[in-house]
């Protein structure tokens, strides 16, 4: 029993080991308060590579983004899936899915991402384009008649909430829109809330009514087969499922849930960030919007603000202003980690000369934070430069460490197999959602707004959220185009 108290000792060849004072724990407490300090921190302390305990686990990091390829090509050693199979299902609440009553499911689910990509990207952004459109036209191009005001979050978090929904499930039987979708949204956000407490498997009776609202959530998709215009992705999934009898309807619909949750989980935070900073910019905004105006106009794209917007993928494609203010917001809110699960007992090789010892069972992370707020990658890493991810009317793709150029310079969702599969969708919605605000509307901060930082609450998973909302106002723009 003590030595299991007192954990593991370091052995040749291993990383040094930093365990902290109390058992199990680890140094869980300080690694949740600021995940990046406490990094930077034992980066000095420690060098590059070096293990922490953190809640029971032994956690290897790879801090040097030039060592970040030899982890990411270690496949055959190194798995992603012995994790996320354990943890997606405890937080969504269906049963894992390379479970032997589902013989084939995981490979038929993994197919199933191709569906977010590719050719079928193509009718994806379409759609999402006609459900924005149809989401502003009855909310908010309605009435004219100077500034209204809103809560930042607030407004990316409904209106990309609902396009979203209606662009992946399509639409009830009777309606354009599903009723009910204020107390879903509140749902869900309360869920959201609790999401980094079941990621780290606190029980979910511990977590007050979060079981109720995950089951509200889950029921909302119990009757999804008679919904109309649902993608093709979510068409895939519903048929795959059927094929197996031992998957109930609530499992299904858990499975749904999940999806919507990595459809928007991230992408309200990406949207809220790029917005904020081009309105807290105000000549990248204007840089950014002329591009969308030009690219429309080199298309001959008349456009008035009675008419509705259609911006195609080839032309989402080219506002690459757009793309790089976005990019550089996800650089600056962005802290996923990247967890592989060692396999056997190994030598890690991280670069020409060195490798270090791993034991099976043990994680080894990345966590791209770090890099993105390098100052010797970034130049002013804290300064958001709308521009910095284009060059020579390029977009730019060279970005230097100790001299060598970066494999992987911007990580918001995560590398190698495992890499997110929706990541070009995010980046195309993103740039619909702006390009439609700032098109149609004049924008600013309201004055004496604080501004908005970072809630490090759900540091390792993903896009942080802000510490505060952020009021703003906006008016239909009188100037348009022709
Ligand atoms: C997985 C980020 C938007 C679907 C992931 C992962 C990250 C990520 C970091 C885990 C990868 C890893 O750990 O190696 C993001 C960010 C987004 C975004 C930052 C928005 C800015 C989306 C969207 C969709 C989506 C819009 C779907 C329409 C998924 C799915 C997975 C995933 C299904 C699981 C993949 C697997 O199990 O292999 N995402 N994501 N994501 N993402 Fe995204």
């Amino acid at each position: 029993l003590l030595l299991l108290l007192r954990g593991r000792n370091r052995r040749d060849g291993e990383p040094p080991l930093v365990k902290g004072w109390i058992p199990f724990i680890g140094k869980a407490l300080e690694f949740g308060k600021d995940a990046h300090k406490f990094l930077e921190e034992h980066k000095k302390k420690f060098g590059d590579v070096f293990t922490v305990k953190i809640a029971g686990k032994y956690m290897t990091f790879v801090m040097d983004p030039l060592l970040y390829p030899s982890i990411v090509k270690h496949g055959k050693q190194l798995d992603f899936h012995e994790f996320s199979n354990k943890v997606a299902p405890y937080t969504f609440g269906y049963p894992p899915v390379n479970n032997q009553s589902f013989p084939g499911l995981r490979k038929q689910v993994q197919r199933s991402f191709h569906l977010l990509q590719g050719d079928s990207l193509t009718p994806l952004t379409e759609s999402m384009m006609g459900n924005l459109m149809l989401v502003f036209r009855q909310d908010h191009l309605g009435q004219d008649g100077g500034w209204r005001s809103g809560s930042m979050y607030d407004f990316c978090h409904s209106v990309m909430f609902e396009a979203t929904l209606l662009t992946m499930y399509g639409r009830p039987p009777a309606g354009r829109r599903h009723g009910g979708l204020d107390a879903l949204r509140d749902d869900f956000i309360s869920f959201d809330n609790k999401f980094p407490l079941l990621i780290a498997q606190i029980p979910i009776w511990l977590l007050g009514r979060t079981k109720a609202v995950r089951d509200k959530l889950i029921r909302f998709f119990l009757p999804v087969s008679c919904w109309s215009n649902m993608s093709q992705f979510i068409r895939r999934r519903a048929e795959m499922f059927e094929q197996y009898d031992a998957l109930r309807d609530v499992d299904k619909a858990a499975h749904h849930f999940a999806i919507l949750w990595a459809s928007v989980g991230n992408t309200v935070p990406a949207t809220f960030w790029a917005l904020y900073h081009l309105v807290s910019h105000p000549a990248a905004l204007q840089a950014v919007r002329q591009e969308i105006q030009d690219v429309l106009q080199q298309d001959g794209v008349g456009w008035n603000r009675d008419g509705d917007v259609t911006l195609s993928r080839q032309q989402l494609e080219r506002l690459l202003y757009l793309e790089s203010a976005i990019r550089e917001s996800l650089r600056l809110s962005s802290a996923s980690m990247n967890i592989r699960v060692a396999q056997e007992d190994f030598s890690l090789r991280l670069d020409g000369e060195r490798s270090v010892a791993v034991r099976k069972g043990d994680f080894i992370a990345l966590y791209p934070q770090s890099m993105h707020l390098d100052p010797e990658v970034y130049e002013e890493p804290q300064t958001f430069r709308f521009d910095r991810y284009t060059q020579d009317g390029q977009q730019k793709t060279d970005f230097y460490k100790n001299g060598q150029k970066l494999r992987y310079y911007l990580m918001p969702f995560g590398s190698g197999s495992t890499k997110c599969p929706g990541r070009h969708f995010a980046l195309n919605e993103i740039k619909q959602f702006v390009s439609l605000l700032l098109l149609y509307f004049d924008l600013q901060l309201e004055d004496g707004q604080p501004r908005a930082s970072l809630d490090p609450s759900r540091a390792g998973l993903g896009i942080l959220l802000p510490n505060v909302d952020v009021r703003f106002r906006y008016r239909l723009r009188t100037q348009q185009l022709d």
